[in-house]
């Protein structure tokens, strides 16, 4: 989603700028620009298309020390340059990015701006429009830039120029991420540290209301009511190799690849080599005293938590509910007595879950985020935070961090049953367990030749597909079918297999792709029935199954592993069709059309 790039005082600016937008490329967006002070005329340049359309724009004359740039995915307005930021005020005097959603933009318009002729269609150019309104009545930059902050409703991140200072950066938050990073002589800022992790690993949080004036060499916080702030930096534990690519064609192959290692890693953290879990003793007590877990979360993530609802429910004895941060929000559910509410986020900054939190912080019921980024925002307002340990996941479509989240949520479920003294946590050795998963993964990645022979032989004509399973297969075959859709854009459904009968089967035609898992003995049989169902009408079904229910002419053989763990084996061959698929199509694995790895906007 929207990604802020900003730069005072570094002569290399647009190469900064450029460079940090290259990085928050990952992010999804649909058109790009920089503005670029203390230069010749053409200081903004903006573009539909890619950063490379912008590097290509820009070209090498474009200097400045001070600068601000803006990847945009289209929410007011559709993909166009007029549109893209940075904004203009139409008195030429200022320049705005902006990530987040203006909820009341209209009525801004048409209490503060009648008269003025809009170029874009965009929530973002009332704002800067606004502040020029706000300075033409006579207010400081500072004091316009705070008027229109306490009359704006919605969510944003701004970074604001005034084109006759080339020394001073202003920026304030309400909801949508944003770092502040010091450099030597100079500063920085990013919705994400990762942008500019090669120019400083010190960076500030700011908080929500804050404003903040940023120069080459200070950087002044202040809350809407003027009172300053002081915060300590804190140090981004990033590893530049780990957002690189190295030698794989596509961040999410590599990210496929690094499952095993992520498992070995968790192991490490979470469980010691005589099996004490290194978690918050608060945390433990705090969910043994509650009736009910609630884990709250969108697209990938929710689909690990239906794997973890299982998990938690077997080993710890406590009923668990999954509910969709989208729908949760706005349509509470009856809740227990004694709620805890688990937010499942790899990026920690998904909107639709933040707003849930929110709720729930106000509600007062205790919080558990597990993220796969430090600092993240529902991270710091949750009251306990795991950490996924997965390393930066750049590609769109997740992976290693579905896994991890899984992984994670079976530490804390055995830790947490094994705290209640409940038998069925003390049955295995996690860490045992853990590296037979690793193991398991390392041979379904082993067979990367067959899974892209089966991709072309299943997949490369179809316009729709369906993966089915029971049960935990049958949440595998969710996350399967969200994998295959959102990059090759096969619309694909991940349906329980007993219920396709029940009118879904009706779409099974002649060469319909039906991909199976059977991992399960109790299920096997029913499901090989309903496989046998929509073979008789013409489907053309690969199997996925674990070796101890498998039969001589199944596709895909998984290693057995614990009955709980199977999902983070099964889905490995899933993920790697989904891979070739979209090769084979010829589509860009790691940029699908339309999507954000963080969404920060509800
Ligand atoms: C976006 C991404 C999905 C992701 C979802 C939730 O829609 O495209 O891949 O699963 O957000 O993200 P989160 O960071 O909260 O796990």
């Amino acid at each position: 989603m929207c990604g802020i790039v900003g730069i005072v005082g570094n002569p290399n600016t647009t190469e900064i700028l450029l460079k940090g937008l290259e990085k928050l490329e990952y992010r999804g967006y649909d058109s790009a620009g920089i503005f670029v002070a203390d230069t010749n005329s053409n200081q903004l340049v903006k573009t539909k298309g890619r950063i490379k359309d912008l590097r290509e724009k820009v070209g090498t004359e474009l200097t400045g020390t001070l600068g601000i740039g803006h990847t945009r995915w289209a929410t007011h307005g559709p993909a166009t340059e007029i549109n893209a930021h940075p904004h203009t005020s139409t008195n030429q005097k200022f320049v705005l990015v902006h990530n987040g959603v203006i909820e009341n933009y209209q009525e801004l318009k048409d209490t503060y701006l009648a008269g003025i002729a809009l170029e874009s269609e965009t929530d973002t150019e009332i704002v800067v429009q606004l502040i020029a309104r706000f300075a033409e009545d006579g207010l400081s930059v500072k004091e316009a830039f705070k008027k229109a902050l306490a009359v704006i409703e919605g969510s944003y991140a701004f970074a604001l120029v005034d084109k006759a200072d080339s020394d001073t950066l202003y920026v304030a938050k309400n909801k949508s991420p944003l770092l502040i990073g010091l450099g030597a002589d100079f500063n920085v800022i990013c919705s994400d540290a990762m942008a500019m992790i090669d120019q400083t690993k010190q960076f500030l949080e700011i908080a929500d209301g804050e404003l903040v004036t940023l120069t080459a060499d200070s950087v002044g916080i202040e809350k809407a009511t003027g009172e300053k702030v002081e915060r300590s930096a804190f140090t981004a534990e990033i590893d530049l190799a780990d957002i690189e690519k190295g030698t794989y064609p596509f961040y999410m192959l590599k990210e496929i690849d690094e499952q095993p290692a992520v498992m070995r890693r968790i192991a490490k953290e979470y469980v010691t080599d005589s099996g004490e879990f290194a978690i918050d003793a608060n945390l433990l007590a705090t969910m043994q005293a509650s009736d009910r877990i609630y884990i709250v979360a969108c697209g990938t993530s929710a689909n690990a938590g239906w794997v973890s609802k299982q998990i938690f429910e077997s080993l710890a004895k406590v009923p668990t509910e999954i509910h969709l941060s989208s729908e949760f929000g706005y349509n509470l559910p009856l809740l227990s007595e004694k709620p805890f509410f688990i937010f499942l986020s790899q990026s920690g900054e998904t909107a639709d879950s933040r707003q849930v939190l929110v709720k729930i912080n106000e509600l007062g019921y205790p919080s558990l985020t597990i993220t796969n980024v430090a600092g993240s925002t529902l991270s710091r307002e949750a009251q306990y935070t795991l950490l996924l340990h997965a390393g930066p996941e750049i590609a769109v479509a997740s992976t290693k961090a579905y896994t991890a989240q899984i992984a994670v949520m079976t530490v804390l479920a055995k830790a947490l049953g094994e705290k209640k003294e409940i038998p069925e946590a003390f049955a295995f050795n996690l860490l045992h367990e853990l590296s037979l998963v690793a193991t398991g993964m390392e041979t379904m990645i082993s067979e990367k030749h067959l899974i892209d022979e089966l991709a072309q032989a299943y997949l490369k004509e179809t316009r729709n597909a369906f993966y089915i399973g029971r049960s935990v297969d049958y949440y595998v075959s969710m996350e399967a079918a969200l994998k295959l859709k959102e990059i090759s854009y096969v619309q694909t459904e991940g349906f329980a297999a007993g219920e396709l009968k029940h009118g879904t089967i009706a779409l099974i035609e002649e060469g319909t792709p039906v991909m199976a898992f059977i991992t399960d003995a109790a299920t096997a049989a029913h499901t090989r029935g309903n496989v046998r169902e929509v073979e008789s009408r013409g489907a053309n079904v690969l199997v996925i199954a674990s070796e101890s229910v498998s039969k001589a002419d199944d596709q895909i053989i998984l290693p057995n592993v614990h009955p709980l763990l199977t999902p983070l084996v099964s889905v490995v061959p899933a993920q790697l069709i989904a891979y070739y698929a979209t090769l084979q199509r010829g589509y860009d694995v790691d940029k699908p059309r339309n999507l954000a790895k963080s969404v920060t906007v509800e």
